[in-house]
């Protein structure tokens, strides 16, 4: 049963109760002034996160995954300009300062990035850099139990003889267990929600696994909330409890990961879907990969960005960009002018055998360099 909340159309949805709202982000949107125009990178997402449950944010690179999360983070430069809501407990997040937003990082929200080797510090001990995420927050924990509690985090996140790990320097551990201290700093003060942006994306597939089990096992530990950001639908099977799909910035789809695995409603769901090795059936079969590229967040021509790549596209497509509409009453919902016929539709269905329509492509870039060059005048004015 998903936990999530969708907004559809203004409308607040909710489904299951698996624990307290802890995150509630509300239509948020972020642009970036640059010398080209405004970047539009984040264009209306919205959710809601309980307590114990995880949501993966599934989207080609740019899409706007770790835009999104990087904005409830107060992590986006200052020429950001961020509008909504997010609010952890109640309490917003957007527009609150430096001194109040660290207090809130790492002990309230943990985030978890890519590659460890960048989050950890080269010159101090993994035991060092634990002791210090816990005592940031709590100065007056003692050394020795601090100590004692680095020991029990690099325990719960499977690391072997963490009493002797524990004074190990971080090139001394492989890709995965460094990983796995990344997590356990995480997890350190039992945050009510945990990012974790691309976690396993830098490590060897064999590893990727474990990794993601240890993660699963930390959120369940501290019975938080976690946000796992990926490009690989494959990594979220089996680790969240539901899907937020992104394209070019906007959520397009989002339901439990049974409703997006099994009946999804949006091509580009499809698409992602056909482009996964496949385990089950026959090794063999070809994959449906989706042809061409997802569209500059730069000038973004009108209707449905997906347009391009869409073998299902129609005329209302190129003039009208499609909401959030539910798919029924469980609280999965699509973006497509046509989501009805997708019902039982497997991507083959969709994909095989139809090239991209690059008459529709040449059409976009010729809009984009339209509007480009509209932009470039005014700015000449
Ligand atoms: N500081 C910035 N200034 C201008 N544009 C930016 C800035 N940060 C991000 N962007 C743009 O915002 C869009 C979304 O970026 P984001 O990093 O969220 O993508 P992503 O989905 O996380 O991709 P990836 O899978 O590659 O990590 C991109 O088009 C990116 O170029
Ligand atoms: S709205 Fe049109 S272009 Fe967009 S995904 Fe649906 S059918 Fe394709
Ligand atoms: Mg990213």
């Amino acid at each position: 049963m998903s936990n999530i909340s969708v907004s559809t159309n203004g409308a607040k949805r909710s489904t299951g109760t698996k624990g307290d709202v802890v995150l509630e982000v509300n239509d948020l949107n972020v642009s970036f002034p640059t010398d080209d125009g405004l970047v539009h990178a984040v264009r209306g997402v919205t959710y809601e996160l309980r307590r114990g449950q995880s949501l993966g944010i599934v989207g080609e690179s740019g899409s706007g995954k770790s835009v999104t999360s990087m904005a409830i983070m107060g992590l986006l430069p200052k020429t950001a300009q961020i509008t909504g809501s997010a609010r952890l407990e109640g309490d917003e997040l957007l527009g609150l300062g430096d001194a109040e937003l660290s207090r809130i990082r790492g002990k309230k929200i943990s985030m978890i990035f890519q590659d460890p080797l960048t989050s950890l510090n080269p010159v101090y001990t993994v035991g060092f850099q634990l002791a210090e995420a816990v005592r940031v927050h709590y100065p007056d924990v003692s050394k020795s139990e601090a100590r004692t509690r680095c020991i029990d985090l690099l325990d719960s996140v499977g690391i072997p003889n963490p009493q002797q790990r524990v004074d190990a320097y971080p090139h001394e551990l492989s890709g995965g267990m460094r990983q796995r201290v990344v997590i356990a700093i995480a997890m350190a003060n039992n945050p009510d929600v945990i990012i974790a942006d691309e976690p396993t994306t830098a490590l060897d597939v064999t590893v990727q696994a474990q990794v993601l089990e240890a993660l699963e096992k930390a959120r369940e530990e501290v019975n938080a909330a976690l946000i796992l950001i990926t490009h690989d639908l494959g990594v979220i099977a089996g680790h969240t409890d539901d899907v937020l799909v992104m394209y070019a910035g906007k959520p397009v789809e989002q339901g439990t990961v049974d409703e997006i695995f099994y009946e999804p409603r949006m091509p580009y769901t499809l698409g992602l879907i056909g482009s996964l090795p496949r385990m089950d059936e026959d090794r063999n079969q070809r994959l449906t990969p989706v042809h061409g590229t997802p569209p500059s967040m730069l000038n973004l021509p009108p209707g449905c960005p997906f347009r391009p790549r869409c073998p299902m596209h129609q005329d209302i497509c190129a003039e009208v960009e499609p909401d959030l509409m539910p798919i029924g009453p469980t609280g999965h919902v699509s973006a497509c002018h046509f989501s009805d016929q997708l019902e039982g539709k497997a991507p083959d269905d969709v994909f095989a055998a139809v090239a991209t329509d690059l008459s529709v492509e040449a059409e976009v870039e010729a809009a984009e360099a339209e509007a480009a060059a509209l932009h470039a005048q005014e700015e000449e004015k």
